[in-house]
């Protein structure tokens, strides 16, 4: 199974698991959903039998299969679905399809399992190439089999908005969409496909993707990234800008100068936007307010704003960044949600203490937030940016960089031993990110996920890839081809996987991880530092 159970022991007693299965109990409705495929019915006294005792941690839960049925007991719904969700990993890979009126046999074992860590997740970059909501929810039920729970869905960037806007309607209707894409490799010259490009959800998705994700025990976190990034919007709206000069939806890659303004109207307009996402998606624990990657020149450089500044007493353009970050973040917490961001918003200082800190550019700065009393969740470009190939080699579709291999993946620490208690204590998590310069479509999201986001999952779940995971994992990729997915074989990709061919060793993944570790991370810079 992936991820491992933490307690694992076989019982010699088999039995069957027939399609319309009857489940009662304390904690039916989890269990019907995870085991959908096999039209799971509400019954007196089940097949399949779901306790809650609160002794157990909410995602916490015992399984039993044996000749007497199935037993759950478990701290919550989350934890009956986990449990239900182990039982599905016990049947055949070919129980993973459509077939009507299957006939499973379950062997008996004893499951005793709980999470390593609260926060184990999946980001998807839906703003350098969009991906419709049936990819999300599919991706959701990908995540739930693989027991991850958090979907962190990148909204915004240079290159388009995903969101409708009742309020400000030019965002779905200007920033969501560009003439065409850039398909040169990293500071090669540029070349374009001249293909339109764009879409975005409605809010009747985004309350569809919540609901749908909520009942997989999937929380959804919209980002927002903010104040940069912000040429898409700014297309639509140059007044919450700074120059006031035009700007286009980005046809290109790399990092752009465009920022919002941080006067009050850009922050009542960012507070309207939370509301309308907020309200769409439905509870939304968590908003992502970015904060990465800000060129500052432009409030450097506009009277106005160093006018403003003056006016609130900071004195640098970063301490008026991490001010107006603070301010959105004390919003959110209004609205009941907890700001998240990336590590130079903590870099920045004057995070709320309950600000969540993403630390891409490695452990080092994640370390330091944790340190701060910052709850952390580890994000570190090697090995968990998935938008690096998977191997050196030209047969790979093009990436970013290379190489992070599934091993890599696998024996990553979230809470390195050698932090303090008081440091690891702070980590709630883990999660791997997909950026999209480079995976135009669903069928590249596949190849560039799976399955490294199983090597994620377990290290998520138990906190370090367990004995025995390569042979599990050949075992778990019949079920992800019963179900149609298309990741990368372990020999390498199949020849129409390949597609643009990678440019291997221009940009080495540990290259760039020295380069960011010998970073001063620098407050002054009006620069991104990477
Ligand atoms: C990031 O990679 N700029 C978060």
């Amino acid at each position: 199974m992936i991820p491992r159970p933490q307690l694992f022991s076989d019982l010699s007693a088999s039995s069957v698991l027939t399609s319309g299965v009857t489940v009662s109990g304390d904690l039916v409705d989890p269990v019907r959903t995870a085991l959908a495929g096999l039209d799971p019915l509400p019954g007196d006294s089940g097949e399949i039998d779901v306790r809650r005792d609160p002794a157990l941690g909410e995602e916490a839960y015992r399984l039993t299969t044996g000749s007497r049925g199935v037993e759950i007991v478990a701290g919550g719904p989350a934890g009956a679905f986990y449990a239900a969700q182990s039982l599905r990993q016990l049947l055949p890979p070919a129980s993973f399809r459509f077939s009507a009126g299957a006939s499973w046999p379950i062997p008996g074992v004893r499951i005793e399992d709980a999470p390593r860590f609260a926060w184990r997740g999946l980001h998807l970059d839906v703003a350098r190439h969009f991906f419709p909501k049936r990819e999300i929810l599919r991706l959701i039920d990908l995540m739930a089999l693989h027991k991850l729970n958090r979907l962190h869905l990148h909204l915004v960037d240079d290159q388009g908005w995903r969101v409708e806007s009742p309020a400000y309607p030019l965002l779905h209707e200007v920033s969501s969409h560009r003439p065409r894409t850039a398909t040169n490799f990293h500071r090669e010259p540029e070349s374009y496909d001249d293909l339109p490009h764009g879409g975005y959800y409605t809010l009747d998705d985004l309350a569809e993707m919540g609901a749908y994700a909520r009942s997989r025990h999937v929380t959804i976190v919209p980002e927002i990234d903010v104040p940069g990034h912000a040429s898409a919007i700014l297309a639509a709206y140059p007044a919450f800008g700074v120059t006031g000069e035009p700007y286009d939806v980005l046809d290109r890659w790399g990092i752009s100068p465009a920022i919002l303004s941080p006067l009050p109207p850009t922050v009542e307009f960012l507070t309207t936007i939370f509301d309308e996402i907020i309200g769409a998606l439905g509870e939304t624990p968590f908003v992502h307010i970015g904060g990465d990657e800000v060129v500052l020149d432009h409030w450097a450089e506009s009277a106005e704003i160093g006018a403003y500044r003056d006016s609130l007493g900071l004195e640098s353009v970063n301490d008026l960044q991490a001010w107006f970050l603070r301010r959105l973040a004390d919003a959110l917490a209004e609205r009941g949600a907890r700001a998240v961001v990336w590590d130079e918003a903590f870099v920045s200082g004057r995070l709320r203490q309950d600000t969540v800190v993403m630390p891409w550019r490695g452990m080092g700065v994640g370390r330091r937030a944790a340190a701060a009393g910052h709850d952390v969740v580890a994000t570190p470009v090697f090995p968990l940016y998935f938008d690096y190939a998977e191997s050196s080699s030209p047969d790979e579709p093009m990436a970013i960089g290379d190489a992070t291999t599934v091993e890599d993946v696998a024996a990553f620490e979230p809470a390195p031993a050698d932090w303090t208690e008081e440091e690891r204590a702070r980590v709630l998590g883990v999660q791997a990110q997909l950026w999209t310069e480079r995976v135009p479509d669903a069928r590249t999201v596949d190849y560039r996920l799976w399955p490294r986001a199983c090597a994620l999952a377990e290290v998520a779940w138990s906190g370090t890839a367990s004995p025995g995971f390569d042979g599990r994992l050949t075992e778990h990729l019949a079920r992800l081809d019963a179900l149609g997915v298309e990741y990368r074989p372990a020999a390498g990709p199949h020849p129409w996987q390949r597609r643009r061919p990678h440019r291997p060793g221009r940009v080495p993944v540990t290259e760039v991880m020295a380069r960011i570790d010998a970073m001063t991370y620098d407050a002054e810079s009006t620069r991104p530092s990477l």
